[in-house]
């Protein structure tokens, strides 16, 4: 029996990485999936690698930082399907800079596409699984919305900001026969991530040994994640943050005193 059959699940940032792995890994489970992506060569892509596989899979253009591209994602998913029954926000923009230099408008790019765009389709998607009585609602957060790192303080701010949607909107809609879940995935080997970590020579190795489990996660391991949540199996499993990070955040971060490191230095 598979998971997800007949489901209709909306991704956005489908075309690439964490939402790719999704999408195919919803397809493979029985949803047909609406790609939503900025980038049309990767949105396309990701459709027919799904429909070679022999999976269902539409696309459609849009950036998320622009509403009424939100509105127009939704409603083309809505007319062609008749119902929505899973929508993953996971788009991303990152504006990088110290709080004294960071830009004003990196800022606001960083909170349009990687926070309000969250909130826009989840309350557009809403009306729809409320007349459904059914659906279920998916944010990407990541760990940076739990701890911080150097210049990503927009970075961090969205992250904690979807947390703290995915609560409102799962306390509010619990009675509605809606549940919205968080992801915080660990570093994720994507092509987003890797063009990150690219320079200099050797800092990507540095980057996950200090992962506990000593390396990144694939994409498709943050997908099985997003798999459980949006299926029957997390039935009772609303307003949480999964954490999906190769024990990242269970460190503290402290320095350790020399002798008394881990096993493996
Ligand atoms: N890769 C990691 O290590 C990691 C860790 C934690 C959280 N995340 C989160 O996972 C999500 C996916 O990241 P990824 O690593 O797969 O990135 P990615 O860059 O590989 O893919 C992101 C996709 O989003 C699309 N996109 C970007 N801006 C858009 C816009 N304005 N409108 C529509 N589409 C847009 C891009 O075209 C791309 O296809 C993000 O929310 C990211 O913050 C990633």
């Amino acid at each position: 029996m598979m998971r997800l059959q007949g489901k209709i699940a909306l991704i956005t940032g489908g075309g690439s990485g964490i939402g790719e792995a999704t999408a195919k890994t919803f397809a493979r489970e029985g949803a047909t999936i609406m790609i939503a992506d900025r980038d049309e060569a990767g949105a396309a892509r990701v459709a027919s690698e799904i429909k070679a596989a022999g999976g269902g899979a539409e696309y459609v253009t849009v950036n998320v930082a622009k509403p009424s591209e939100v509105e127009r994602m939704v409603q083309t998913t809505a007319d062609r399907f008749g119902r929505i029954d899973v929508l993953l926000n996971n788009a991303v923009y990152t504006g990088v800079g110290r709080v004294a230099d960071l830009a004003l408008d990196e800022w606001q790019r960083t909170l349009d596409v990687s926070l309000t765009a969250y909130f826009y389709a989840t309350k557009l998607v809403l009306p729809i699984m409320v007349r459904q009585r059914a659906g279920v609602i998916l944010n990407t957060s990541s760990t940076a919305g739990l701890v911080s790192d150097y210049k990503l303080a927009a970075y961090a701010v969205v992250k904690a900001g979807v947390i703290a949607l995915t609560r409102n909107t799962a306390i509010e809609y619990a009675r509605k026969g809606i549940r919205c879940n968080a992801v915080c995935p660990g570093s994720t080997e994507t092509p987003g991530f890797m063009r990150t970590l690219a320079r200099p020579r050797g800092f990507k190795e540095t980057f996950a040994s200090h992962i506990p489990i000593g390396r990144f996660a694939q994409p498709s391991e943050i997908a099985n994640v997003m798999l459980f949540l949006a299926s029957e199996e997390a039935s009772f499993v609303t307003g949480a943050c999964i954490v999906a990070d190769g024990g990242f955040t269970a460190h503290s971060g402290n320095p350790y005193v020399p002798g008394q490191g881990p096993d493996w230095e």
